[in-house]
């Protein structure tokens, strides 16, 4: 049976502590802190996109696991919407970026923040069908709402790598229940416009469609067989967000626990690495399975945890993960989010323009100096110039 064999993970390496933010706009900061649950906004600097934040993940999880041989990753799916042409998909050149080999079938999925999920379950099937063969998923985005926005504090990026193979040496890090519970709507509760550079949201229905969908999901899910599992990750636009929908899912359940406990016991430990990133559409509910196994590691070995993923507009499905021995293996994620550059509001709204004009056809000037392993350097002739310690000559 496939199992997730390895992750990494990647973050911008600059971060708006949100108390900044809200001085600049004029806002309560218990607002930000307590009503909203963050603490800070992780920024993507000149030089930072989707896909440079998922070939680092990528790369990071080839370095936590030498074991496995990148040449036999027949799959790449990247699970984004915050790709970087309508045409031409992210995986392409976090392949290339990458130096995967060509005998590789490589495309992103797309359904707003369900979009990693989705393709997590079909390269689970494909690493079923193919034996011995690896399948690459990476959930990569940068969040992005209007300047002065009620949903600008929510902002983040990031991207998770997750491996996928056959397993039976029992060094997997989880496997997923074939079992899940699955719901689709058509709303129109948030979408990101083609002519438009940041996503339009209808932000308190918003809320109402992910409870909707969590109830439907669990629905479809049925009672679970024998124990609730161990612990809960919730798809994160904001941790708030998850403490309403652990109170709506034990209404829905009619389970008589007491909830602050509960929260505390099963859903606290998913959370701390969302409140110091933000949203990162896809990736948000990976990072928050990340925190879990950063937080816990080797305890977490045969326990499980009830996953719901949610993309607006709408798709969303519950299932349970069974964690193994990769567990153990860190992923580096404290020192990652502790060594960013603390960067001020004046400096936030100054790359984010910065990063704009670099999106512009004739941007590339040669002269983007980031510090990570992939830079974006800008666009020439309508192509896009990327430059990585792992490039292969074209
Ligand atoms: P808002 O309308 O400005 O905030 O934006 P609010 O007035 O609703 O206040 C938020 C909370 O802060 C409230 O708590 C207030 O009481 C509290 P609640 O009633 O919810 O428990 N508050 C304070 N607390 C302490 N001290 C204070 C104070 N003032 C107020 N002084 C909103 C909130 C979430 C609508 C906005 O941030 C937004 O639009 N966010 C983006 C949309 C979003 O994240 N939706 C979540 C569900 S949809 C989803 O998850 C999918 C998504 O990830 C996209 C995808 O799928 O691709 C978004």
């Amino acid at each position: 049976m496939a199992a997730v064999l390895a992750m990494g993970i990647s973050v911008p390496r600059h971060v708006l502590p949100l108390h900044e933010l809200a001085r600049a706009r004029n806002v309560d900061p218990a607002k930000y802190r307590l009503g909203l649950g963050c603490k800070e906004m992780a920024v993507v600097a000149p030089g930072e996109d989707t896909v440079t934040l998922a070939a680092e993940a990528t790369l990071s999880l080839l370095q936590n696991a030498p074991e496995y041989e990148p040449s036999k990753i027949g799959l790449l799916v990247v699970g984004t919407e915050s790709g970087v042409d309508r045409a031409k998909p992210v995986a392409i050149w976090v392949h290339n970026l990458l130096g995967l080999s060509a005998s590789c079938e490589v495309f992103d999925v797309k359904h707003a923040c369900f979009g990693g999920t989705a393709a997590l379950r079909m390269a689970s099937l494909w690493a079923d069908a193919n034996p011995g063969r690896l399948a690459l998923v990476v959930a990569s985005d940068i969040a992005r709402y209007p300047l002065n926005s009620p949903g600008e504090p929510t902002q983040g990026a990031g991207a998770v790598a997750l491996l996928l193979g056959s397993c039976g040496r029992g060094e997997e890090v989880f496997t997923l229940s074939k079992r899940v519970g699955m719901y689709a709507a058509q709303v129109d509760d948030f979408w990101q416009p083609a002519y438009l550079k940041e996503a339009v949201v209808r932000g308190h229905y918003s809320i109402s469609c992910y409870i909707e969908s969590l109830k439907r999901s669990l629905e479809d899910y049925g009672e679970e067989p024998g124990n609730d599992p161990d612990f809960l990750v919730f798809h994160c636009p904001f941790p708030k967000m998850v403490k309403k929908a652990h109170a709506a899912m034990l209404e829905f359940l009619g389970k008589s626990y007491d909830v602050s406990e509960d929260f505390r016991r099963r859903v606290e430990p998913t959370l701390w690495v969302n409140e110091r990133v933000g949203n990162a559409y896809t990736a948000s509910v990976f990072l928050s399975l990340c925190g879990l196994i950063e937080a816990l590691g080797g305890s977490l070995i045969g326990r499980t945890v009830g996953v719901f993923s949610y993309g607006s507009g709408s798709c969303a499905e519950y299932a349970v993960y069974t964690f193994g021995n990769g567990v153990k293996t860190s992923l580096d994620i404290k020192r990652r989010l502790d060594s960013r550059e603390v960067i001020n509001a004046t400096q936030y709204e100054r790359m984010r323009a910065e990063c704009e004009a670099l999106e512009q056809n004739g941007s590339y000037k040669g002269n983007v100096t980031n510090l990570g392993r992939f830079t974006f350097m800008g666009i020439q002739e309508h192509r896009r110039v990327y430059c990585g310690n792992n490039l292969r000559p074209e």
